[in-house]
This record gives structure tokens, C-alpha cells and sequence, in this order.
């Protein structure tokens, strides 16, 4: 998998530094300083870091290679963009596996209240060379779980919309208590912004993600795995169950031989 997709979709997933700060760079990585500057990520709008749209893309890639069965779903997708990463990725693997989004698709971040925000994810599905989801717009509470598919192989849940860990973490338990049933054995859930504290650095902005899933998963074999996310944050659970298909485990054999 071509990992620049994480970087290259959209202009402002760009990593380049503007020239002053790369000749900043070539100074001060040299002994004894070593250090380099880098563009802080702006959290309304970047929405997500490189290492976080990594993880997605490698993630999906595994379940994907894996042969888990079902479809793909994102819960929270806004303007599209971590949605066209997941289509660009099925596509590049060859996979018929459908994208399903679900989003009330009504705020407009730093958009503004006014913006067709389904509009501009069409507008950036197009741009993108990416085939469009199966759109189900409107609140989770009406849409889920009636309108998920029967199952689901990877599902990730991007639900936070501000300052308001409670509300968060209400919204977090009813896609947690819609997905789980859904997710094959062996299927994921990728948890955006779920911060166990495990990387010092990293604020924890949304404390209503870990809140619900911990409470969630208390009951069952699944415990959340923290994922490196570089300025932001994010988990996942793996859903138990199946041993890994042979053919899948011959190939990760070969391919470290
Ligand atoms: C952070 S954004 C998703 C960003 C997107 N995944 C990306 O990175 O491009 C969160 C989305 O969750 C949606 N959302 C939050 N609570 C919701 C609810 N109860 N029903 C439907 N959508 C909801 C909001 O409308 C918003 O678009």
C-alpha cells in the first residue's frame, strides 16, 4: 500500500515544511541541538494527523488481506476526507467491499454553519478519483443500527463535535452498542481520538471516547490497543473470535523470509 496516499490526497495533507523552516531545519537537526520544526496540526480543521490516517490505512489493509467478511463503515465523516482515504485504499487493493458513512452531515466546522457539507464531500470524492460511499445522512440515533450493513469488517468512529465530553460519550456508547454485534471476528474498530495517556505529550481533547469504550468493553474479551497518532490520538479493538485465514498467514510468512 502506497502509504503517500496519506499525505497527497488533499493540498493540506501536505508534510513539506515552507522553505524558511527547512533552512531553520538544516540548522538546528545538527549536534547538539537535534532538533527539527514542523507545522503544529490545527485540530478543527486538519482533523486528523499522517500517523492517524496511516493507521487507517494500514488497519483496513489488514482486514482487507485478512479476508474478514463484511463491508466498511465510518461513523462521523464530515466533509469526506478520512472517507476517500478508505475508498482510495479498497480501490488500490482491488477490493469489492462497499463504504458505508453516516453523518448528521449539519455542522459546518470552520466551514461555517451555512456550507453544504454533503456538497463538498461529494466535490472531494470527485476530486479524488474515488468511487462514492453509500451516504446515510442523519442522526445516529435515528440511522443506526438499522441502516449498518448485516456485518462489518472495519468500522471507524469520528464522532467529536466540541467541547462536550458527556455528549461525546453518549454518541461514542450508541455507535459502540450498534457496531459490536455487527463487527465479524477479527474485525476492527478504530476508535479516532481515544487517549489513554500513554503519550505525555498528547492533550487529551476528547475524554469521552476512552470513558465509553472502557466502560463498553468491560464486559468483554476485547480491551482497546492505544495507537501511536504523532499530535493526535487514537485506538482500536480488534473483534475476537477467528484464527487468522491460512493464506493470509502464508503470505505474512513469505513475506518475511
Ligand atoms: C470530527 S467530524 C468527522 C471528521 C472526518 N472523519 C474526517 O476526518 O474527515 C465528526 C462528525 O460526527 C458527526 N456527528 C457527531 N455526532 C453525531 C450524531 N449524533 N449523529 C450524526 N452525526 C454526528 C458530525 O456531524 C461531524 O461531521
Amino acid at each position: 500500500m502506497n502509504q503517500n496516499l496519506a499525505t497527497t490526497l488533499f493540498p493540506e495533507w501536505t508534510t513539506t515544511p515552507p522553505k524558511f523552516l527547512r533552512t531553520i531545519n538544516k540548522v538546528i537537526r545538527r549536534r547538539p541541538l537535534r532538533f527539527r520544526l514542523e507545522r503544529a496540526v490545527d485540530g478543527r480543521i486538519d482533523m486528523t494527523t499522517i500517523e492517524q490516517r496511516v493507521h487507517l490505512m494500514e488497519l483496513l489493509t489488514v482486514v482487507v488481506q485478512y479476508e474478514v467478511a463484511g463491508d466498511v463503515v465510518e461513523l462521523g465523516t464530515f466533509e469526506g476526507k478520512t472517507a476517500v482515504l478508505l475508498t482510495r485504499v479498497l480501490q488500490e487493493l482491488g477490493s469489492p467491499k462497499k463504504l458505508h458513512v453516516y453523518d448528521a452531515f449539519d455542522v459546518g466546522y470552520f466551514l461555517g454553519e451555512e456550507a453544504d457539507v454533503l456538497a463538498l464531500l461529494r466535490q472531494n470524492f470527485a476530486g479524488a478519483g474515488a468511487r462514492l460511499p453509500e451516504i446515510h445522512k442523519g442522526y445516529f440515533e435515528q440511522t443506526l443500527p438499522a441502516e449498518l450493513p448485516e456485518t462489518v469488517c472495519f468500522a471507524h468512529l469520528d464522532v467529536g463535535i466540541g467541547p462536550h465530553p458527556d455528549r461525546h460519550k453518549g454518541v461514542m456508547l450508541k455507535c459502540l452498542e450498534s457496531i459490536y454485534p455487527r463487527l465479524a471476528p477479527g474485525g476492527i474498530c478504530l476508535l479516532m481520538d481515544y487517549n489513554d495517556g500513554s503519550f505525555s505529550d498528547v492533550a487529551d481533547g476528547h475524554p469521552g471516547v476512552r470513558q465509553a469504550t472502557d466502560e463498553f468493553l468491560l464486559n468483554k474479551p476485547e480491551k482497546a490497543v492505544t495507537l501511536y497518532g504523532g499530535q493526535g490520538a487514537m485506538g482500536y479493538f480488534r473483534k475476537s473470535g477467528m484464527p487468522a485465514p491460512q493464506k493470509a498467514v502464508e503470505r505474512e510468512h513469505m513475506a518475511v523470509r
